[in-house]
């Protein structure tokens, strides 16, 4: 089945007013490839500017709360990115797992809340270092997706990265063979959760994507796009990978 391929990007803890401006460029490379879709995802301060600023682009959160509202200082649910412009949200990022303890189940949860609320979901998973080294990288990605993905999960609104820990920010990525083992695994996996819908599921690669590297790791089979972060903070880095994604 035909998947349309999707580039997104994640600033992460970075960018500021002025950065917003490398979205103009963004913008222009995502209208003049049509058959890619192309997304970004930025600090919720940065959300209603940048929707404002390139209202063509999908613009989107990088976590919300699995709560609606309620007495949760600090947080942000998916109601409000939604309000500010958001049109999507990544849930289960490995920095999140990392960081703040987040687990499967508590991206079950924010995946369900921001579906709730009518945003598209980008749901992360991916092994460790010492896991990959002990062999279990496909049992812990086949733990993953079985714990957080959604019941009523389709195309429609559900897309999965796969994105092994050890390659973010590193420079290092997996061997093509790698990434087509572990797609084909999390879309067998899918399969059974969610039947035939998972034919229509975009499953990202992500992980020191670069324009260098794009390209080649885009081609691979059941890869339908990638979820880039350092590469994504300026428009001289992360158009080539939409322009790599166009080129397919
Ligand atoms: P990276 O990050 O492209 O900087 O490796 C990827 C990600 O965390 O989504």
């Amino acid at each position: 089945m035909a998947r349309r391929k999707l580039v997104a990007g994640n600033w992460k803890m970075n960018g500021s007013r002025a950065a917003l401006a490398e979205l103009d460029a963004v913008a222009a490379a995502a209208n003049a490839a049509p058959q890619v879709d192309v997304a970004m995802a930025v600090p919720f301060t940065l959300i209603a500017a940048a929707a404002e600023r390139v209202p063509d682009l999908s613009i989107g959160a990088e976590d919300v709360h699995e709560r609606d509202s309620g007495a949760h200082t600090g947080c942000v649910s998916a109601g409000m990115v939604k309000e500010a412009g958001a049109r999507f949200t990544i849930v289960g990022h490995s920095e999140r797992r990392a960081d703040q303890g987040e687990t499967s189940q508590d991206a079950w949860a924010k995946a369900a809340a921001a579906h709730r609320n009518g945003l598209h979901v980008i749901l992360c998973c991916g092994e460790t270092e010492a896991e990959r080294n002990a062999g279990r990288a496909e049992r812990v990605v086949q733990a993953q997706i079985e714990k957080s993905v959604p019941d009523n999960a389709d195309g429609s609104w559900f897309t999965l990265a796969y994105e092994p820990r050890w390659a973010i920010g590193t420079g290092r990525t997996p061997t093509v063979e790698e990434i087509a083992s572990i797609h084909a695994i999390a879309r067998a996996k899918l399969r059974m959760l969610i039947g035939d819908a998972a034919d229509g599921v975009r499953i990202l690669y992500g992980g020191s994507v670069t324009g260098d590297n794009a390209a080649t790791l885009l081609a691979v089979e059941n890869v339908d796009g990638a979820l880039v972060g350092g590469a994504s903070l300026t428009a001289a880095k992360f158009v080539p990978i939409i322009e790599a994604a166009a080129g397919l």
